[in-house]
């Protein structure tokens, strides 16, 4: 049971209240070292164990094959739209699908790099739906296709990932997990690389995970920075420069919650449940709407509108004062939020429809 308020916030966002416990209990002290983790070289045996473990907890927790490379770097997702390009481009074409505004944002990214081009998009449908693989113009040749798996700004998620061999091209897929990491298995003979911000389902805002087939690495750009270069990367343990210590510790201590809560597999089957809730609570009523298309609704983020929105700012404050924060929506798209990653427990979820009941009964 949380003594806090729930929090929706769709990051930097809710992190488990255990996981928060630990760390400041080890805060001046970590494991009887006489340091906190944030004092400590990078280069010690202390931080080094905490790496380790770390990165050996991730990789069973995703289940990523041994030829696969986990990097703990920083820049953030929106970093990684120059990274990525830089590391897997060649300066040459690459295939975008583009289902909002995240998506978009990195085709616009990749334009100082390569040649990007648009192989499918949603925009026509204001990104509430996802666009058939079976549709999308793939490029003969290109070097990559990146897509958004999650996209937290829209609401709408792939719930299986595209077989580009199938579809007729050999390019390695990319894709931006920022925001539903660790909410679900990842089929990894369909990726070629995932990236991801830490700050919504891992950890603090300050570590990006990266996860590379090692046979993508070693073509950097000459113009790509040697602390973005992934083979460097790789080849220094993720150490060539000073990693975000405290910001992988923490995520450590995140995966172990995992773990002990019984991994992706178990997380999986609670968000299915919490989205079924709150999903279920908004089709069923007239007073508030979701737009996505039911297929592509994301598991994490949930964007819902009044329909009279003269009554948002009242919702909000309803809201606030029953413990139920940082609802507001994307200032792009409007409306309401609620982001309900791993940290959120069913109860926070029943309590947000406990709330949209109420309101809805006081203001009708
Ligand atoms: C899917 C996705 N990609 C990229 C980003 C950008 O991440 P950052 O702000 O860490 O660069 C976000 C941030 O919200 C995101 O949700």
């Amino acid at each position: 049971m949380t003594t806090r308020p729930y929090n929706f916030s769709a990051g930097p966002a809710a992190m488990p209240e255990a996981v928060l416990q630990t760390a400041a209990a080890e805060m001046l002290d970590w494991h009887g070292s006489g340091m906190g983790v944030m004092e400590m070289s990078h280069r010690g045996k202390e931080f080094g164990a905490i790496y380790e473990q770390a990165e050996a907890d991730l990789r069973e927790l995703l289940a990523v094959p041994a030829h696969f490379k986990i990097l703990f770097m920083q820049g953030g997702g929106l970093a990684e739209n120059a990274i990525v390009p830089l590391n897997l481009s060649r300066a040459g074409t690459v295939d975008f699908v583009l289902t909002g505004s995240w998506s978009q944002k990195s085709a616009k990214e990749a334009l100082r790099y390569c040649s990007p081009q648009v192989a499918a998009s949603a925009q026509e449908s204001g990104f509430t739906t996802l666009p058939d693989p079976a549709s999308w113009r793939l490029s003969a040749g290109a070097s990559y296709v990146h897509l958004c798996s999650n996209e937290t700004i829209h609401g709408v998620e792939f719930q299986a990932l595209p077989d580009l061999k199938a579809l007729g091209s050999n390019a390695p897929l990319v894709i931006d997990f920022s925001s539903h990491v660790l909410s679900r298995p990842v089929d990894w003979s369909r990726v070629g690389l995932a990236f991801g911000g830490a700050q919504k389902n891992v950890g603090p805002a300050g570590v990006t995970l990266v996860v590379v087939r090692e046979d993508l690495l070693g073509h950097a750009l000459p113009a790509c920075p040697s602390a973005f270069d992934y083979k460097t990367v790789a080849d220094n343990g993720s150490m060539y420069n000073t990693p975000p210590t405290y910001a992988i510790y923490m995520a450590g201590l995140t995966f172990q919650w995992l773990k002990a809560q019984g991994g992706v597999a178990e997380m999986e089957r609670r968000n299915i449940a919490k989205a079924e809730l709150l999903y279920g609570y908004l089709d069923a009523s007239s007073f508030y709407v979701n737009k996505v298309a039911h297929a592509a609704r994301s598991r994490m983020n949930v964007p819902f509108f009044l329909r009279d929105e003269s009554r948002n700012d009242a919702f909000l404050a309803g809201a606030k004062a029953r413990g139920l924060l940082q609802l507001k929506g994307h200032k792009s798209v409007g409306g309401m939020r609620a982001s309900i990653y791993n940290a959120m427990p069913i109860e926070g979820v029943q309590a947000l429809v406990d709330y949209l009941r109420d309101f809805e009964k006081e203001q009708a």
